[in-house]
């Protein structure tokens, strides 16, 4: 569910048109919704209610802090994956009690950091990382806390490239090597391993999946309590789906809840959730012009002023993304946003973008209403890694952001500007 609806024959953004966001800022443009993120926030929060889950937002789905400040200022704490997530968690207002720290390849400076402002813990990925954080904790004179991240070994059923719990992944350890390592660095000086941490991928339409990896975990976890040690929090990790397609593709979390809730409560360890996708996907949209129309061969191109350096999942990852015009003709004005709704009188083109690459598109073969140069369409569900992932590429300054708030809108982050593009380069 999200707050950008089709009112009186154009989108809206909450209670914002589109097409004035896009007259005043320019495009592309990458437009939030306060309402949906905190809807989808709190969603997850009250779906788990029974086992009061700690909540970190996976900061590296979508990362402006004046967004982070948001959640930040209703609860939500932060998954952090490199030293400038955390200096980001910070500058939003993040509690560092409530910040987690994870990633495969933390460097020294980037654990030295994460121990002087006190995050909650480090998920740790490997066994020499724990020996390192152990050292470098040591070497300040301080203490650290650790979950150890265990690959559960089940299919996620997502797309290659962000699978992550198979056996073979760079992620985590086995988990079949999980006692063993608990056994070796029992009692380690200046680590406390006291947690366990999962992520089995990204997005994850399943939930057996799910269920899988926690019955595995929840058994370790037994294993490891009977052998004497201490298990504080299990860690789950993020990934649930949000509906790129169609209303009703994904799982609402309160199916993903019902499923897992009963296999963790009443458990003597608290319980973490890292979700990026599902709090903020639907939340943005980008906006984009069409430039030009163009045939070549059988296929008809509409070529917009978004690239793949701004949003770069659908060559990167062959994903879907519904595409529509904010103000199509009123025969193409749909109730819901169904990619299975075909537009009246419309035509399959190819939307691309402006960059040297044939694979700088945003949809291929795609049935869209008839469009013009200068018309608006709306890109959805672009608020998780879309912003996040975008680059500089071909030097196009990237696009800003806009949150919506009700009635009225703010400029989050600035377009980038020429000089931009150049202020880090020295002669
Ligand atoms: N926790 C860990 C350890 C993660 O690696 C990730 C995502 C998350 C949580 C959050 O997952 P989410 O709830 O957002 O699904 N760029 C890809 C997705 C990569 C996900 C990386 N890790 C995409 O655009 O689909």
């Amino acid at each position: 569910m999200d707050f950008f609806n089709y009112k009186d024959g154009e989108l809206y953004c909450e209670n914002v048109p589109a097409e004035k966001i896009a007259r005043e800022v320019g495009t592309p443009t990458y437009v939030y919704s306060k309402a949906t993120l905190l809807h989808h926030l709190m969603q997850i929060k009250d779906a788990f209610a029974a086992i009061k889950p700690t909540i970190c937002f996976s900061i590296k789905s979508c990362s402006n802090i004046n967004l982070c400040r948001v959640l930040a200022e209703h609860g939500s704490g932060f998954d952090v994956t490199s030293g400038g997530e955390l200096f980001r968690a910070l500058q939003a207002g993040g509690d560092p009690k409530q910040m987690i720290y994870a990633g495969v390849g933390k460097t020294d400076d980037e654990i030295r950091d994460a121990i002087n402002v006190g995050i909650a813990a480090f998920n740790i990925e490997s066994e020499a990382e724990i020996e390192n954080i152990d050292r470098l904790a040591g070497e300040m004179g301080k203490s650290a806390v650790g979950a150890l991240r265990i690959n559960p070994d089940v299919d996620a059923k997502t797309h290659a490239k962000t699978t992550t719990g198979k056996k073979g992944n760079k992620f985590g350890v086995d988990i079949d090597r999980a006692e063993a390592v608990f056994e070796k660095y029992r009692g380690l000086r200046h680590l406390r391993i006291g947690g366990l941490h999962l992520h089995i991928g990204s997005p994850v339409y399943e939930i057996q999946p799910y269920v899988d990896a926690v019955t595995k975990a929840v058994a370790l976890i037994d294993r490891l309590t009977e052998h004497g040690h201490k298990i504080e929090w299990l860690d789950l990790g993020g990934g649930f789906a949000v509906n790129y397609k169609s209303p009703d593709q994904a799982k609402p979390v309160t199916e993903h809840a019902r499923a897992l809730v009963p296999l963790l409560a009443g458990k003597p360890y608290r319980i973490a959730l890292e979700p990026g996708r599902y709090i903020v996907g639907n939340a943005g949209i980008l906006l984009t012009r069409v430039l030009y129309r163009k045939t070549s061969g059988s296929k008809q191109f509409v070529i917009v002023d978004a690239g793949m350096n701004d949003l770069i999942r659908p060559t990167l990852y062959e994903s879907y993304h519904h595409i529509w015009p904010v103000k199509p003709d009123a025969k193409n004005v749909f109730a819901t946003r169904d990619a299975e709704q075909k537009p009246v009188n419309g035509e399959v083109v190819d939307v691309v973008g402006p960059i040297c690459e044939s694979g700088d598109y945003q949809a291929i073969d795609r049935a869209l209403p008839k469009t013009q140069r200068g018309d608006l369409l709306a890109i959805f569900t672009a608020g998780a890694y879309g912003f996040a992932m975008s680059s500089n590429y071909n030097n196009r300054p990237r696009a800003p952001e806009v949150l919506v708030d009700g009635d009225t809108f703010t400029v989050i982050r600035r377009r980038e500007t020429y000089e931009d593009l150049v202020a880090a380069e020295r002669v």
